[in-house]
C-alpha cells in the first residue's frame, strides 16, 4: 500500500522564552489530530517536540502537498496558539506568519517534510527534529549517511547500495534546484552543500539497482526559511527530516552515526551564532545555555500499514553521552568568543541584527582611507 508520512512543525509559543513547549498547548494539538484520526483523515499520528517547536508526525493515504492534511496541521497549530496566547507564552503563534490558510502551509511559516512510498515488508523510519538551527544543519549528517563509506559501511558491503544515491539540492537564495549523483559527483556536490547557509539538501533518492525505486524519495528535509517568508527575523527555522532505513538504504545505526559528531551549525542565541548540534532525548531537549546549544531529537518508528509503531526516543541512549559531553565542551569554547566571529555569524548570515541601523547611524562619521 502507498503511505505518506508528513512531518509539519511550528513554534507557536515557548516557555519560558524560547526554551520548551507547554504541555497544555501540546494537549490541544494532540486532541485536534486525534479527532482527525477518528474521522479517518489520518491513519496515525504522534505529536513530538524539540525545544520550543511542536512537530506533527502524521501518516495518511493522501500523498504529499495535500491540502486537507496541510490545513489540518495549520488548524491544529491555530488551536494550540489560542492556549499559548491565554498563557501568554513567548512568541505565541510565532511561526504562523499568515492570517488565513491558503491551500498549502509551505510559505506560511511552518516547516514541512513529506515522503510518499510503497510501504515495504518492514519499514523502519526515523524522524529528526531540530531546535535553534536552520535547514543547513542537515547537510553534513545527510551527506554522511548516504555518501560517506567511513560513516556507512553498507556503501561498501551491501550490493544493493553499490549504485549510490542522488541528492536534490536547493539553492535557497536563487530559488533553484539541482540533483547530484554520488559517488560520481561527490566532490562537486560537497563544494555546494558545504555552503550550508545557501545550499540545502532537500531530498535523497536511491541510485540504480537499489531495492527501492530510483523515483521514490527516501529522505526529506524541511527547507523552509522563516526569515525569507517573513522578510525579517522571527525565530530560527528549526527544521525536521525523515529518513527511511534498511534493505538497500542506510541501516538505522548508519543513519544515526553522523549525529555522534556534534558539528557546528548556525542558530543558537537569536539565530545569530554558530554552535555544536547536541543529540538528546525529547525530555533533554530544553536548550537553556544561551538558548542552546542547538538540539536534535530523533524518534524511531516501524510502520505497519501506515500505523506508527513507536516512537523510540533514540538519543536517550547512553552511547550519545560522549557526544553531549563533547558538545558542551565545544559550546563552552565557542561562547568565549562573545560577539566575535566565528561564534557570531558573519554579517551576511545575520538574521537578527541592528547592523544596518548602526551602519546608517555612523555613515557620516566614516572617511576615506
Ligand atoms: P541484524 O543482524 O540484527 O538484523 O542487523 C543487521 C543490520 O542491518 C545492522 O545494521
Ligand atoms: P526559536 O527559533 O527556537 O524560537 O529561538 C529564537 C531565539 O531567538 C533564541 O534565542
Ligand atoms: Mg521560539
Ligand atoms: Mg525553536
Amino acid at each position: 500500500m502507498k503511505v505518506t508520512i508528513s512531518v509539519i512543525k511550528a513554534d507557536i509559543g515557548g516557555y519560558p522564552g524560547h526554551e520548551t513547549v507547554h504541555p497544555d498547548v501540546v494537549k490541544v494539538v494532540r486532541e485536534y489530530l486525534a479527532e482527525a484520526k477518528k474521522k479517518g483523515m489520518l491513519i496515525d499520528f504522534f505529536v513530538g517536540w524539540c525545544g520550543d517547536d511542536i512537530n506533527l508526525i502524521m501518516t495518511h493515504a493522501k500523498g504529499v502537498d495535500n491540502k486537507e492534511i496541510h490545513k489540518l496541521a495549520w488548524d491544529a497549530f491555530v488551536a494550540g496558539t489560542v492556549v499559548a496566547k491565554k498563557l501568554k507564552l513567548y512568541g505565541a503563534g510565532q511561526d504562523l506568519l499568515k492570517d488565513a490558510f491558503s491551500g498549502n502551509v509551505r510559505g506560511m511559516g511552518p516547516g514541512v517534510a513529506e515522503l510518499e512510498f510503497e510501504e515495504r515488508g518492514s519499514e523502519p523510519v526515523l524522524v529528526f527534529m531540530m531546535d535553534k538551527t536552520d535547514p543547513g544543519a542537515f547537510n553534513l549528517p545527510v551527506y554522511r549517511m548516504f555518501a560517506d563509506p567511513f560513516n556507512t559501511p553498507g556503501l561498501v558491503i551491501d550490493p544493493a547500495m553499490a549504485g549510490g544515491f542522488s541528492f536534490e539540492v536547493f539553492d535557497t537564495i536563487e530559488g533553484r534546484k539541482i540533483t547530484f549523483k554520488t559517488p560520481e559527483e561527490m566532490y562537486a556536490m560537497l563544494a555546494f552543500v558545504g555552503s550550508r547557509s545557501r545550499y540545502v539538501i532537500k531530498r535523497v533518492f536511491p541510485g540504480p539497482n537499489n531495492k527501492v525505486s530510483e523515483k521514490e524519495a527516501i529522505c526529506c528535509v524541511s527547507t523552509d526559511k522563516l526569515s525569507q517568508v517573513a522578510g525579517t527575523y522571527v525565530g530560527k527555522d528549526d527544521p525536521v527530516g525523515i529518513v527511511r532505513c534498511q534493505s538497500g538504504l542506510p541501516s538505522v545505526g548508519e543513519a544515526l552515526e553522523p549525529f555522534s559528531f556534534p558539528h557546528l551549525v548556525s542558530g543558537w542565541m537569536r539565530g545569530s551564532h554558530q554552535g555544536p548540534l547536541m543529540p538528546c532525548s525529547m525530555e533533554q531537549a530544553i536548550p537553556t545555555r544561551l538558548d542552546g546549544p542547538p538540539r536534535v531529537v530523533c524518534l524511531g518508528f516501524q510502520l505497519a500499514n501506515g500505523t506508527l509503531v513507536g516512537p523510540v526516543d533514540i538519543f536517550k541512549d547512553v552511547s550519545y553521552d560522549y557526544t553531549r559531553a563533547k558538545a558542551n565542551k565545544v559550546a563552552e569554547y565557542m561562547r568565549r568568543h562573545g560577539p566575535f566571529e566565528p561564534h557570531r555569524l558573519p554579517e551576511e548570515d545575520l538574521e537578527y541584527t541592528n547592523l544596518p541601523k548602526l551602519q546608517e547611524r555612523f555613515k557620516s562619521r566614516f572617511s576615506k582611507i
